[in-house]
């Protein structure tokens, strides 16, 4: 059989370039234009990487056009409805489900490295009490390659292994801690007889003068956000994780990176950002006039937690989370919120209305998660550092991906140069 090929021809030239057509177990197929510049001497030009498969990966699949999520071929729904979260970290680190005796195990050393270093404790003071978490988070996460020396040679199997256990169980440590700066009160130590979710709400929300015991319906519910928020293929903070890590850096140096990528709006900042948003909007009659505003091109006001570069349908994770957020708010009692209401009319519009079909922007999983996380008592800050907690395992499995690849090499991305040409300099008294 004949390797598929492309073939490219240039202003008219003979003889015409031909490029191999890579296929991959599903979605579509790549052309493999590696030999490009050498073939041609130009470069492809793709601004926000539209068209453009930056990697070969195993961990992840999207089709954005039916609203398919897989991990390792797993769709999200069955992963979120049976599993836990911790299971989902295994899955994607190793590629299968664990075993019995892999899933103690796996949960056993991920549990015994909850605490972080005592000393640790002290950069928070540095920061101002009404710092943003996030930025509380980029630095601490960062500093963490500080503290642990003995896992940062990437070459060594062994480190990477530790450093990654390290990050999936400190991370709800570090972000509970940057919680209980934000407010005021004392760090809560972790409790490694409960569960990663539910150890996770009682560092943020125990405190020493009275018991606290966590929900259970409320536990599950952080568990199926951390859960849902995992991994999600080659997006910005995960390239950018990759390409931190493509130059060799230690690992926490780029979790870091990935967590500050991850704040901007159009990324995990968006669960606030629409939290916000409803707030804006304040009553479900002022609807009308924000829907004319995301309309206007005029207007750079955009409907936060609607559209998804890659979903252009329903996202699979807005559809679980929107049954959690109902459970949620259930459990908790919360009948008349009026941000619900808002919430849920924009939904029925944005659904309805022709521009948002058109243009395929249906609710992503922020316009939800953003609800949820109020109601369990988060303020907004923290929307992001909890993707931030949930998303570390997928930056994580995603750069091993990378450091055990053969193939790979420093991400260098080119350019279309439109600049000043060759022009001689002038001294400061002659300009
Ligand atoms: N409200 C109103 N119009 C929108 C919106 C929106 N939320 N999103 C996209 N559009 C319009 C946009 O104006 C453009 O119109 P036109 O074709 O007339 O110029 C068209 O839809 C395509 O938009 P785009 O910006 O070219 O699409 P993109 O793939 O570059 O952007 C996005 C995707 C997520 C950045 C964008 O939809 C957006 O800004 N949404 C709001 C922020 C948000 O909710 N982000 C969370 C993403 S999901 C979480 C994650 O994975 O991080």
């Amino acid at each position: 059989m004949t390797k598929p090929t492309a073939k490219l021809e240039i202003g008219g030239e003979s003889p015409e370039h031909e490029f191999d057509i890579l296929k991959g177990s599903v979605g579509p197929d790549v052309i493999n234009i590696a030999s490009l510049y050498k073939d041609t001497g130009m470069f492809t030009y793709d601004p926000g990487f539209t068209s453009t498969a930056s990697c070969e990966s195993k961990i992840t699949y999207i089709d954005g056009d039916e609203g398919i999520l897989l991990h390792r071929g797993y769709p999200i729904e069955q992963l979120a409805e049976h599993g836990d979260f911790l299971e989902a970290c295994y899955l994607l680190l190793y590629g299968e489900l664990p075993t019995k005796a892999q899933k103690e195990d796996f949960d056993y050393r991920v549990t015994h490295h909850t605490m972080v270093h005592e000393q640790m404790t002290r950069f928070f003071t540095g920061f101002r009490r009404d710092a943003h978490p996030m930025a509380v988070m980029c630095g601490v996460v960062g500093a963490m390659s500080a503290f642990y020396h003995d896992s940062t040679d990437i070459s060594d199997p062994h480190q990477r292994m530790v450093a990654s256990l390290r990050m999936i169980a400190k991370m709800p440590t570090i972000a509970a801690m940057a919680y209980k700066y934000h407010v005021g009160q004392p760090f809560v130590y972790p409790k490694n007889e409960l569960s990663y979710a539910a150890n996770f709400l009682h560092m943020c929300f125990a405190v020493p003068c009275e018991d606290y015991k966590v929900n259970p319906v409320l536990a599950r519910a952080m568990e199926r956000i951390f859960i849902l928020h995992a991994d999600h293929e080659q997006n910005a903070s995960t390239s950018t994780v990759r390409l931190a890590g493509s130059s060799g850096a230690n690992p926490f140096a780029c979790i870091a990176a990935g967590i500050a990528c991850l704040w901007g709006p159009a990324h995990g900042g968006a669960n606030e950002a629409a939290l916000n948003m409803l707030s804006e909007i304040g009553s479900v009659d002022r609807i009308p006039e924000f829907i004319d505003r995301a309309k206007d091109k005029n207007d750079p006001f955009r409907l936060m937690g609607f559209g998804h570069r890659v979903y252009k349908n329903y996202d699979p994770r807005a559809k679980i989370m929107q049954k959690t957020c109902h459970e949620v708010l259930g459990e908790l009692g919360i009948k008349d919120d009026p941000q619900l209401d808002i919430a849920m009319e924009l939904e029925r519009i944005a659904l309805t209305d022709e521009y948002f079909i058109e243009k395929k922007l249906y609710p992503n999983i922020d316009f939800y998660s953003g609800i949820t996380l109020k109601a369990l008592g988060f303020p907004t800050t923290m929307f992001t550092v909890l993707f931030a907690l949930a998303r570390t395992v997928g930056w994580i499995a995603q750069w091993k991906e990378m450091i055990e690849d053969p193939k790979q090499k420093i991400g260098r991305p080119r350019q279309l140069y439109t600049g000043a040409t060759h022009r001689d300099y002038v001294p400061i008294a002659k300009r």
